[in-house]
């Protein structure tokens, strides 16, 4: 789609996601003078002592579980988090279980490792949510890895914590260890809240937080992410780390710093400019008359499109290629269907109007060569 795109002028791109906002200037300005103080060596391979406190303060104030900055590995963004945990817990033919739709790059990393990949079918009849008696009907005596990304990407569901502590305990009557990805957990809309798993009683020797400041901060291009996990499991971890990326960019982690320990007020912001613009996609969406899980967190819409006669990769191409809007489809993230679409929250309220705008036209001309077939 990203290849398609380039070789079109005036897309709008709701694909990725990135965020479209700047870095609150603060973080950009500790970034500069880190640079300008000579930050621009290696550092600790877990990461600079003082961002590992940070990050643990940041997770203790957010109702997540103590961690001491030797349990905590900054990586380069919480992707390659990913595939560190995966090489570092997964032998050929253990299980991996993961919601479908997930984001993808877990599914890269179970294939990496020759884990069996076992994907949860979630629907739209239950807004996508992951249920304990769904991961109960899939767990065998091979699991090992349990995924939980809440809010969820590419869905938007946040799961209700009594659910998230339901999960838990069938992790602990299993012995599974949790890989609980948290990264959108600062952006929720409607009063939903997601539970940080570590936090939960039984669950700080079987969880390994994921996190980073991609997200909340609008600081995807600065690759900061790490995790945060029980003390047996972390030198291993941190050792692949470190043989992957030595240490994770200096700059980066400065910045990271101000972030975590500066004026919070910039995510609430941020926070609530996705929520502006989900309202008046959800509204378009209504209008167009394409269903939708409620998005709950996260800054995604995941969308029905072929509510309008033809398979989501279709419809995808067609409004890239006529609508010139680039958004994704859920096929990319193990969809069981080809039904939906992934449409991200990158573009201003104008931009999301105008995206509408385009897409009602190219759902006209689909709905009317259908009405003509
Ligand atoms: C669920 C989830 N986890 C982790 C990441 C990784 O983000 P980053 O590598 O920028 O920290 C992403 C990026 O889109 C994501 O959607």
């Amino acid at each position: 789609m990203m290849d398609i795109a380039a070789e079109l002028p005036g897309v709008i791109k709701l694909g990725r996601g990135d965020p479209d906002l700047d870095t609150p200037e603060h973080i950009v300005r500790a970034g500069q003078d880190a640079l300008a103080g000579g930050a621009t060596h290696y550092t600790h391979p877990m990461g600079m002592l003082e961002l590992r406190q940070a990050i643990s303060d940041d997770i203790a104030t957010h109702g997540g579980a103590r961690y001491a900055p030797e349990h905590i590995v900054v990586t380069p963004g919480g992707q390659q988090a990913m595939f560190i945990i995966a090489l570092g817990l997964l032998d050929a033919g253990d299980e991996l279980l993961l919601a479908c739709p997930g984001y993808n790059p877990y599914i890269q990393a179970a294939e990496l490792t020759e884990a069996k990949l076992v994907q949860i079918r979630m629907s739209l009849e239950t807004n996508f949510t992951l249920t304990a008696e769904m991961v109960r009907a899939h767990v065998t005596p091979r699991s090992k890895v349990l995924v939980l990304i809440n809010p969820a990407n590419p869905t938007g569901t946040v799961i209700p914590p009594e659910e998230v502590e339901r999960i838990c305990r069938v992790a602990i009557e299993h012995d599974l260890i949790v890989v609980s990805d948290e990264i959108y957990a600062r952006l929720t809309y409607d009063g939903h809240r997601a539970q940080p798993v570590a936090a939960l009683p039984g669950m700080r020797e079987r969880t390994i937080t994921l996190s980073g400041v991609s997200k909340a901060y609008a600081m995807t291009g600065w690759r900061v992410g790490y995790f945060a996990g029980p003390a047996d499991l972390m030198p291993a971890l941190a050792e692949i780390h470190h043989g992957l990326a030595i240490s994770t960019s200096a700059v980066g982690q400065h910045a990271a710093i101000a972030a975590l320990t500066g004026p919070q007020d910039c995510v609430e912001r941020i926070r609530r400019t996705f929520d502006a613009r989900r309202r008046v996609l959800c509204d378009g969406l209504d209008q167009l008359g394409i269903s939708y899980a409620k998005p709950q967190g996260a800054f995604y819409v995941y969308a029905r499109v072929a509510d309008v006669g033809i398979p989501a990769t279709d419809f995808c191409e067609r409004l890239l290629t006529e609508g010139r809007v680039m958004i994704f489809p859920g096929r990319i993230y193990g969809d069981y269907t080809d039904d939906f679409a992934r449409i991200s929250l990158t573009q201003s309220v104008e931009g999301i109007e105008e995206c509408l705008r385009r897409m009602s036209g190219v759902v006209a001309a689909i709905r009317s060569e259908r009405a003509a077939s």
